[in-house]
């Protein structure tokens, strides 16, 4: 299968592949999705193939409004919570998982009785599902457990051969996936955090909780509220290691371990200072930039064959850094080098 290559003025050709039951990757303000009819599960079952995707990992359903999730009967019934979080976020960077209905085909919804639902912002993203006249089921466009892709050329990188089309909308401008959010719980509980934050949802819907998966790894046997959360994700091929300590002690320590195969992921503050190859997030403490920056860079590192080991600082859990934090952590297999109690 050749994969075509479609520009924004050809969203007609990418939905009438979707439409054909055939499989696109799209842009999105987060990451790009690898977008099917969710509405045929056969034409869902095709992600899973071009991703080696396990089974028993649902999807996100993508719609083009609000509305979309009543016209095509996609939950049960609507929580007032969704309503409060659409009127603040919506079109964005936040998924709600509700009680789903039996429109939802299996392959959609991994046996599960909930569905992710999203409306994204970016208007590539909502220009397709309009023209596709349906809502789009769409994971993340990488190959299952490697960094999710931020532009077009990324999707190519993965997928080439594998899907029909991918179609450019440029970078994503939040660069990790949507937060998600259930809503299925009695207390609204963040299942991963991304480009909303848990303070902003809190804001609008009081008591929000955090699922213990965000931060820790999984206890062994333990079931998943999220299966995502299980498996290891985002991780570049090299050994990637955490540092917890001060910016000097960070410093300090990758330069006595600076070697031909080592990369420092570092901030724009620490590059004159360190002594080993370096590839950097942006500027300390901007979280929002870290999180654009940080599947580029870890697909950047492994574009460098020779790096084996990549030192980071440990990330801020506070905003946007909470989702930079969840991913470098699974990254980098829940291992913390602690420099404060060596
Ligand atoms: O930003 C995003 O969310 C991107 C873009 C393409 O929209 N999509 C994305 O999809 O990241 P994916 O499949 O890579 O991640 C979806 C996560 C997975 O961890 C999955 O387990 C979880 O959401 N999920 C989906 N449906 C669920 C459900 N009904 N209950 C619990 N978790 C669910
Ligand atoms: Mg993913």
């Amino acid at each position: 299968m050749k994969t075509q290559v479609l520009d924004e003025h050809q969203i007609d050709i990418a939905a009438a592949i979707l439409k054909d039951g055939g499989v696109v990757g799209i842009p999105t303000e987060t990451v790009y999705g690898l977008a099917a009819d969710a509405l045929n599960g056969e034409a869902v079952a095709k992600i899973f193939q071009a991703k080696g995707r396990p089974m028993d990992n649902p999807l996100i359903v993508h719609v083009a409004a609000f509305d979309d999730i009543e016209r095509f009967r996609l939950v049960r019934e609507i929580p007032d919570s969704a309503k409060l979080l659409a009127k603040a976020f919506w079109p964005g960077p936040l998924t709600m998982i509700m009680k789903r209905t039996d429109v939802i085909p299996s392959e959609v919804s991994a046996g599960l009785d909930t569905v992710a639902i999203r409306f994204p912002s970016h208007p590539v993203a909502q220009a397709v599902i309009r023209a596709a006249d349906t809502p789009l089921a769409a994971p993340s466009a990488n190959l299952s457990g490697s960094p999710s892709p931020t532009t077009a050329r990324h999707v190519l990188n993965d997928m080439d051969g594998r899907i029909d089309a991918v179609l450019d909308g440029g970078a994503s401008a939040v660069g990790v996936e949507s937060t998600v959010i259930t809503l299925a719980t009695e207390v609204p509980c963040v299942l991963r955090p991304g480009g909303i934050t848990v303070e902003e949802l809190r804001e609008v819907l009081g008591e929000v909780e955090v699922d213990d998966a965000v931060l820790h790894r999984l206890a062994e046997g333990a079931v998943a509220a999220s299966p995502g959360m299980k498996y290891k994700h985002y991780a570049p091929k090299a050994n990637v290691l955490l540092i917890k300590g001060s910016d000097e002690a960070y410093i300090d320590y990758v330069n006595a371990h600076a070697a031909d195969d080592v990369c420092a992921l570092c901030c724009d503050e620490d590059l004159l200072l360190l002594r080993t190859k370096t590839v950097s997030l942006g500027r300390r403490n901007d979280y929002l930039t870290h999180a654009r920056h940080l599947f580029d860079c870890l697909r950047r590192i492994d574009e460098n064959k020779t790096i084996r080991t990549v030192y980071s600082r440990l990330p801020s859990t506070e905003g946007v850094g909470l989702a930079v934090y969840n991913r470098l952590i699974r990254a980098a297999g829940f291992e913390v080098i602690d420099l404060e109690t060596v």
